[in-house]
């Protein structure tokens, strides 16, 4: 038993996905969540400044003394694993999870949505590649959601949401994809726009979950668990627009005040 906190980053609120997948599963687990909405959107940054924020983000959390953390980002995930995979505090990202799972329904073509470095980075394609070399894949980068998911615009009948989902995955849909790859972690929050686009019966797999799942069964292999369900919220952003829209991700109020924290420089 370890009643630490698990540490949470993400570019803003999309992460809070994760943390509400975790909690599904298991409740009681202490969180610290760090929402780096200063410096969002991260799909439309270099790789050079990615890989420095991302060390950023993960001594953030790691200095609030967490027993693992979760890259709940796909923009990092796919553009810094090495600084992932090599950093003091056992780190998890939300690629590998993702594609293992996307693997197990490996009929042509699968879909892949997520934000620009995120695809540009290729990792989601070489990932799938290793797994199901014969398969198909169309990835596609969706840089207008992130922006538009952190300004409110997430109910499926939003009239540029709709817009913005059909022009990004008309090629996914005419490609007849039977499955797709939610691989930015604010997706989750625009599901419904998405099946609603691409019809109910598209099969989809979403990040936060997969990673969630990778986190909660490590947690029970190594006796792990444990906490009284604390959390601590943590934005760069405004904690009030954080505290706002954060429920709508989380699913429910955020307990406590959320904490507004300077943003950092790209150094
Ligand atoms: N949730 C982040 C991701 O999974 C969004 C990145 C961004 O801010 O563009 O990629």
């Amino acid at each position: 038993m370890d009643d630490r906190p698990i540490g949470f980053f993400d570019s803003g609120l999309g992460g809070l996905t994760a943390v509400r997948a975790l909690r599904r599963m298991l409740p009681d687990e202490n969180i610290i969540y760090f929402g780096d909405t200063a410096r969002m959107p991260y799909g439309a940054r270099e790789v050079s400044q990615l890989r420095v924020m991302a060390r950023q983000d993960l001594d953030f959390v790691a200095e609030r003394g967490v027993k693992c953390i979760l890259a709940a980002c796909g923009t990092v995930s796919s553009t810094a694993p090495d600084v992932l995979r090599g950093y003091a505090v056992r780190t998890f990202d939300v690629l590998s999870s993702t594609v293992r799972e996307a693997a197990k329904h490996p009929e042509s073509p699968i879909g892949v949505i997520a934000t620009a470095a995120c695809i540009n980075s290729g990792a989601f394609q070489k990932g799938l590649a290793a797994l199901c070399p014969d398969t198909e894949v169309v990835a596609v980068a969706c840089p207008a959601f992130v922006p538009l998911i952190e300004s409110g615009h997430f109910d499926p009948d939003d009239a540029a949401l709709r817009e913005a989902v059909a022009e990004y995955l008309a090629p996914i849909k005419a490609a007849g994809a039977g499955s797709l790859i939610l691989g930015c972690t604010h997706y989750g929050l625009i599901e419904e726009a998405i099946r609603r686009f691409m019809g109910r019966r598209i099969h989809t797999v979403e990040a936060s979950a997969c990673a969630a799942r990778e986190l909660a069964d490590w947690l029970r292999a190594g006796d792990l668990c444990g906490g009284s369900a604390e959390e601590r919220f943590c934005t760069s952003g405004s904690a009030e627009d954080f505290a706002r829209l954060g429920e709508i991700f989380l699913g429910r109020q955020i307990r406590g005040e959320v904490e507004h924290v300077p943003a950092m420089e790209v150094v």
